[in-house]
């Protein structure tokens, strides 16, 4: 058994309850990961008020890191003891331990801690794909982000900086402001 953050209703933050939940022996091509460390996104809130609706009771979360326990059938590629991190679905990384499967998970580089690869799977992504595929930003380039101060806005307005864009941020407060200001103009 492992304690897991769980809504068996839509609402706010009062709906999310502490249970303890069995995670079981992972399938073939599942690996059993204890986490070190997850991620928290806005996305969260999401799923927890019902906007993005999901199977109830649910668990909530999108992002984690942590290390593999076990893997099922079929899984050559990673093995017990490996440092991890991931993003997507099935959510549920507010949790002790979980299962996922196996091929999305990433091998997390010497160098990157637990905590930063829980931080930056879905974040890290979503800033990818914002400003190379949505829009390929390039040096010289001026960018206007909002929200400069959260998860994905710290992240994106760095990531613009080393490429050479003039980043203007927005934010809600001073102290949101110190967080962005070393990477945009706020
Ligand atoms: N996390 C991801 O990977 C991801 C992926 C896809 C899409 N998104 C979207 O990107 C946006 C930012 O996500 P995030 O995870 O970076 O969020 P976050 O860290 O929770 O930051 C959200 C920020 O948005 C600003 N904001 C503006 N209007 C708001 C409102 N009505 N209620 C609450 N906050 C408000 C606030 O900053 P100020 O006070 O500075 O305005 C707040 O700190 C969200 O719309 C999210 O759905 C995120």
């Amino acid at each position: 058994m492992v304690k897991a953050i769980r809504f068996h209703k839509t609402g706010g933050p009062e709906v999310l309850q502490l249970e303890d939940i069995a995670v079981g022996e992972p399938g073939a091509g599942e690996a059993r990961v204890r986490h070190t460390a997850i991620g928290v996104n806005f996305i969260d809130t999401y799923h927890r008020s019902g906007l993005y609706p999901m199977p109830m009771p649910s668990g909530i979360g999108s992002e984690g890191a942590g290390v593999v326990e076990a893997v099922g059938a079929g899984v050559d590629f990673l093995k017990v003891g490996d440092r991890v991190a991931y993003t997507g679905n099935p959510i549920g990384s507010y949790a002790e331990a979980r299962l996922f499967p196996a091929d999305r998970l990433v091998k997390i580089p010497e160098g990157v801690s637990d905590q930063q690869a829980a931080s930056m799977m879905l974040k890290g992504m979503t800033t990818q794909y914002l400003i190379h595929r949505t829009y390929a930003a390039k040096a010289g380039e001026t960018v206007l982000w909002h929200a400069a101060a959260g998860g994905v806005g710290l992240i994106a307005c760095q990531w613009l900086k080393a490429l050479g864009v003039t980043v203007i941020g927005t934010v809600g407060s001073d102290e949101k402001a110190k967080l962005a200001k070393p990477a945009a103009t706020i």
